[in-house]
């Protein structure tokens, strides 16, 4: 049987999206916390939540339940909970714990090791680490007892983000007010970041389509979403790599905690491209364009008697092609992706070295396949190993998943400076 210790660790190196504890401490600034929610699982994080009484003063179980989809747990003696999972277990299957608000209250039970709630328990038990994010009155922040709290929570190895300097819901000015929902959500990365495998190495990752103007008001593009680029920026990401992500204009959010470069058209992708080089690893995740307009009109096309408007195509640069191919300064690494409706090993396989780059993940993009736009992938890694066939998964675990080969191939990284990458 493993232990209770073993089964949280087992879990995180398991997990496809991050697994977070959120324990929400009683005070106004407990409202921020549904955000904070909000934003994780927009992230692809999977919340449990834990409400102290004082909290359900601010936020009601039923509200937090219904935003984070998951039973909210508030009592140390619950039997239904205890008989399901304990709550030792609760708080070792998460990947980090996070308090929100930290109260003065809260912060002086865990740096004193009381265990006399739920809340209080949970972090007396975890082996997880924990991010605080404190929020009080000003006074109660810059109190000798609170900040001798601090620092023992410091020295303990606790992490904390903000609290922020600013007008309080009580009136007064000063340090103690909550760090806003997207400091929190960084911070929250950074913290996976610092685990990760890839720490040290910088990726490029383009994604989503591209829009190649006819005039000011009218474009050609593409049915790509950018799900599958951003997922993998994300994932790249948790495994500690700095991340550069070039992306078109895509209808997913950028991932929190990486370097985003915003680009309208092809050309500007491949300059952007160009100016983020040089890199450890190149991952061309983009539906690009292959033509653009020749010339596009600077003013909008009008309806004319004379007739319908010619539009002529240029051929836009193959931006896979021209990094994988480059003589000097090539990533050690370059990953193509072939979007296919038949033949696609086949097609797949030759584009592979007509690029010439390492790996080219494939897929079919055939309409009923639901791929495109949808929110899982079937892919096919082909490598000089051959075609390996991956089954049906959710896009974030294709990217979790080829962030692991990546880190495979990649890690671990120099331990000094000028030493080769691979
Ligand atoms: N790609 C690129 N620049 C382009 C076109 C494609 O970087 N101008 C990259 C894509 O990001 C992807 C790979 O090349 O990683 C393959 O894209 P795909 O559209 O499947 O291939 P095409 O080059 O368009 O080839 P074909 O027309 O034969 O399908």
């Amino acid at each position: 049987m493993p232990t209770d210790a073993a089964a949280g660790v087992r879990s995180r190196q398991d997990a496809g999206g991050k697994q977070i504890l959120l324990i929400i401490g009683g005070g106004i600034a407990a409202y921020n916390s549904l955000e904070l929610i909000r934003r994780l699982q927009d992230q692809g994080a999977s919340v449990t939540p834990v409400l102290t009484r004082a909290a359900e003063e601010f936020v009601t179980p039923l509200s937090v339940a219904a935003l984070s989809g998951s039973a909210v747990h508030r009592d140390l003696f619950d039997l239904t909970s205890e008989a399901e999972m304990g709550h030792i277990q609760l708080s070792r299957s998460a990947d980090l714990v996070v308090v929100a608000p930290a109260t003065a209250d809260l912060m002086a039970k865990m740096a004193q090791g009381h265990a006399n709630d739920l809340a209080s328990t949970l972090l007396l038990a975890t082996d997880t680490p924990v991010l605080l994010a404190p929020a009080m009155n000003v006074r109660m922040w810059q109190h000798p007892a609170t900040q001798r709290n601090i620092y023992l929570l410091h020295s303990d190895g606790v992490n904390f983000v903000g609290p922020n300097e600013g007008g309080m819901a009580c009136g007064e000015f000063g340090p103690g007010r909550m760090a806003e929902p997207e400091e929190m959500v960084a911070a929250i990365a950074a913290q996976f970041s610092s685990q990760g495998r890839l720490q040290g190495r910088r990726i490029l990752v383009t994604s989503g389509p591209t829009h190649e103007p006819i005039d000011p008001v009218r474009y050609i593009a593409n049915r790509s979403s950018g799900a599958q680029g951003a997922a993998l920026a994300r994932a790249l990401r948790d495994q500690g790599a700095e991340v550069v992500f070039i992306t078109g204009p895509a209808e997913v959010r950028p991932p929190e905690g990486v370097e985003v470069v915003r680009v309208q058209s092809a050309l500007e992708m491949e300059a952007a491209v160009q100016a983020a080089l040089p890199v450890d690893v190149g991952v061309f995740a983009a539906a690009v364009a292959d033509w653009r307009v020749a010339s596009a009109s600077d003013r909008k096309l009008k309806k004319s008697k004379d007739g319908l408007p010619v539009l002529e195509f240029a051929e836009n640069p193959d931006i896979l092609r021209s990094v994988s191919q480059m003589t000097k300064g090539r990533p050690p690494l370059v990953i193509g992706f072939a979007a296919e409706t038949n033949d696609v090993v086949e097609n797949a396989t030759a584009k592979r070295l007509r690029k010439g780059c390492d790996w080219i993940v494939a897929n079919d993009v055939s309409p009923s396949t639901g791929i495109m736009g949808g929110a899982e992938n079937a892919v096919i890694l082909i490598s000089d190993q051959g075609a390996e066939e991956w089954p049906r998964l959710d896009k974030a675990e294709v990217a979790s998943r080829l962030a692991a080969r990546i880190a495979d191939r990649v890690a671990p990284a120099p331990l000094a400076e000028g030493v080769p990458s691979l």
